[in-house]
């Protein structure tokens, strides 16, 4: 049966943790989906990892529409989230629609990922999801404010906590159904993830989130810089590398193709 979103609030009442990961294209999307991922996200962060950018700012719409396209034709089983890239939902609730309606129809993904909260997030979210347009949250460390925030862990002080907490209690209001913490000190994650009744995906938030979510390829070792909190479970550059090289040595000494006789 495919993941639903009120599967994932089920699974939050059940204690069952949530999987989550990263996909960029078709290939990569269908191994994640045959794995076993319950929720793949095409989150911007594909700006960086996939097409080379330094942030994820660039990233436009039609770029996000390709790739998440192509994951979409790839997952069978898991709910696929897509992220709203830099500046397509936060000039007003009705770009925002715009641009969430246009992920919906143009790629069947089922939902729509957008970052920050209240107040004016909160607004634009419940619209959302009066047009029937499924919304995850992301408070935390909000990559698409680089230019604000950096890359450091956000929540640090009992004010920061109040207004992170504050924005993740905003999006349930609003009628998201779960929301990604990102790089918070545990304690908050825990404390946020305790008061709502949506999930909380964690990342760089501790353990006690109701699911987890990777960059795919910090996870797999392609990327070349990871964040503090991210862990490798393969080192695929270091496997591609040999393999490539094990090809380019096999032509060059004309030892492939085989000679047939
Ligand atoms: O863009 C992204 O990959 C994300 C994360 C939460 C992993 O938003």
């Amino acid at each position: 049966m495919a993941v639903t979103t009120q599967q994932l609030i089920q699974w939050k009442q059940q204690g069952r943790r949530i999987v989550a990961l990263t996909a960029w294209d078709y290939a990569i999307a269908q191994v994640l989906d045959q794995a076993g991922v319950d929720l793949i996200l095409v989150g911007d962060s594909l700006a960086m990892v996939t097409l080379g950018y330094e942030t994820t700012l660039p990233l436009t719409l039609e770029e996000m529409l390709h790739h998440a396209a192509s994951v979409r034709r790839g997952v069978k089983q898991a709910l696929i989230a897509v992220d709203l890239p830099f500046l397509t939902y936060q000039e007003s609730p009705q770009q925002a629609i715009h641009s969430a309606g246009r992920v919906l129809k143009e790629t069947g993904a089922q939902a729509v990922k957008l970052e920050g909260g209240y107040p004016i997030m909160a607004e634009t979210v419940s619209r959302l999801v009066q047009a029937g347009i499924p919304v995850l949250g992301h408070v935390g460390l909000t990559p698409q404010s680089v230019h604000m925030l950096g890359y450091r862990q956000q929540g640090k002080t009992p004010d920061a906590g109040e207004r992170i907490l504050s924005e993740a209690i905003a999006l349930e209001q609003a009628g998201a159904f779960g929301v990604v913490l990102e790089h918070i000190p545990a304690s908050l994650a825990a404390q946020i993830t305790q008061k709502l009744t949506i999930p909380t995906i964690g990342i760089g938030a501790g353990l006690h989130c109701d699911g987890q979510v990777l960059v795919t390829t910090d996870v797999l070792g392609l990327s070349q810089k990871q964040p503090p909190f991210a862990k490798s479970y393969a080192n695929l550059r270091e496997t591609i590398t040999q393999a490539v090289q094990d090809y380019s040595n096999e032509v060059r000494e004309r030892q492939f193709p085989e000679e047939k006789s």
